[in-house]
């Protein structure tokens, strides 16, 4: 049996095909190579170029590798660019999404781990943040991201359909193979890393008056291998179990945007030039998951929790990669 990874061409994607690969699975990648790189999937995974609204590619796919469940990373996923073109998110991220949905269906393929994102929750009322959490995206993406949860559960009750939503919060580091590489970056580790290496003048430091102990936001890192690992245990619990579920994917552990700064600093050994500029509107002071649940029914915790090294292996892959996939 395969799992089909659409998304893997993109950066927590092409790091779980490598993670499944290293498992034994046998992979195919579904990616239109919008967002993601063709050098990012690696060669032991079938590579099929192409659009998760194709339902007649998808269903071809499916049957032709004989696949047991989907695992969905495709999503746009930039909360700005959310705001400006909220037809493009909600057309990728609800329309072409259920588009696969309704391919898997018809292929009788009931097992889907989603990708989906700490933006559902919105405005935290408490941290750490539990999946009971109330949800109150404050953007297009986090309802594009809650609206497909939601339309899982339905397909649960009408269809049986199997899922696995994974909320993420921010995926950070790199494998030997693999690290993060999106144009254009919005991402705190590889922005800063982008300074150390001089790529960058400076990195912009978004509000330093926040109720924090620096002044600056507090966030949740977690490893992107970690990510991935969850992913194997989400696939073995729907195989097992048949039954859907949400997590949290989170450190736990809170650092600061001035601490990212000054671990970067000691991690690479330079510089890095900072400018503090206004607050962002609807960024909150802190966002902290709990992965309790998670790692009690699962079994998950992190493995990389120290931000040290999650820094340091983002730092080594721009050090071989200093283009990136290019
Ligand atoms: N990176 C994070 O910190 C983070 C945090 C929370 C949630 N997420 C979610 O995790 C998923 C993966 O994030 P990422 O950072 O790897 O993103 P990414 O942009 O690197 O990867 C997404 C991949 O999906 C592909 N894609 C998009 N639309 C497609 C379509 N219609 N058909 C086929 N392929 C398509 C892109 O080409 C890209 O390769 C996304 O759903 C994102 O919303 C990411």
């Amino acid at each position: 049996m395969t799992i089909l990874v659409v998304g893997g061409a993109g950066y927590i994607g092409s790091v779980t095909v490598e993670q499944l690969i290293a498992a034994g699975k046998t992979v195919v990648v579904l990616d239109n190579l919008s967002r993601g790189h063709r050098r990012a999937v690696v060669p032991e995974a079938q590579f099929v170029h192409g659009d998760m609204a194709d339902k007649n590619l998808v269903m071809q796919i499916l049957r032709e590798y004989d696949c047991s469940a989907v695992m969905h990373f495709s999503a746009l996923s930039l909360v700005g660019e959310s705001m400006e073109k909220p037809l493009d998110y909600y057309n990728n991220n609800v329309k072409n999404s259920m588009t696969l949905v309704e391919s898997m269906l018809e292929c009788d393929v009931q097992q889907i781990i989603f990708s989906s994102s700490a933006a559902v929750y919105g405005e935290p009322e408490s941290v750490p943040i539990l999946e009971t959490h109330p949800t109150r995206p404050t953007n297009p993406y986090g309802r594009t991201k809650l609206i497909f949860e939601q339309f899982l559960e339905d397909c649960d009750c009408a269809y049986g359909l199997k899922y696995v939503s994974l909320r993420y919060f921010n995926a950070s580091g790199a494998t030997d193979r693999l690290g993060e590489d999106h144009h254009p970056e919005t991402h705190l580790i590889p922005l800063v890393l982008q300074v150390a290496a001089g790529q960058q003048p400076c990195i912009k430091v978004f509000g330093d008056d926040y109720p924090t102990a620096d002044g600056s936001c507090i966030r949740d890192y977690i490893h992107v291998r970690d990510l991935a690992d969850a992913h194997l245990l989400a696939l073995d619990r729907l195989e097992r179990t048949k039954q859907s579920s949400t997590y949290n994917l989170g450190n736990g552990n809170g650092f600061s945007v001035l601490e990212v700064i000054r671990i970067a600093e000691q991690v690479t050994g330079k510089k890095i030039s900072t400018t503090i500029s206004s607050r962002r509107p609807g960024d909150p002071a802190v966002l902290v998951a709990s992965a309790k649940r998670i790692s009690e029914e699962l079994g998950w915790k992190p493995g990389f929790p120290a931000l040290p090294e999650i820094i340091e292996n983002a730092w080594k892959w721009l050090l071989a990669h200093p283009r990136g996939y290019k």
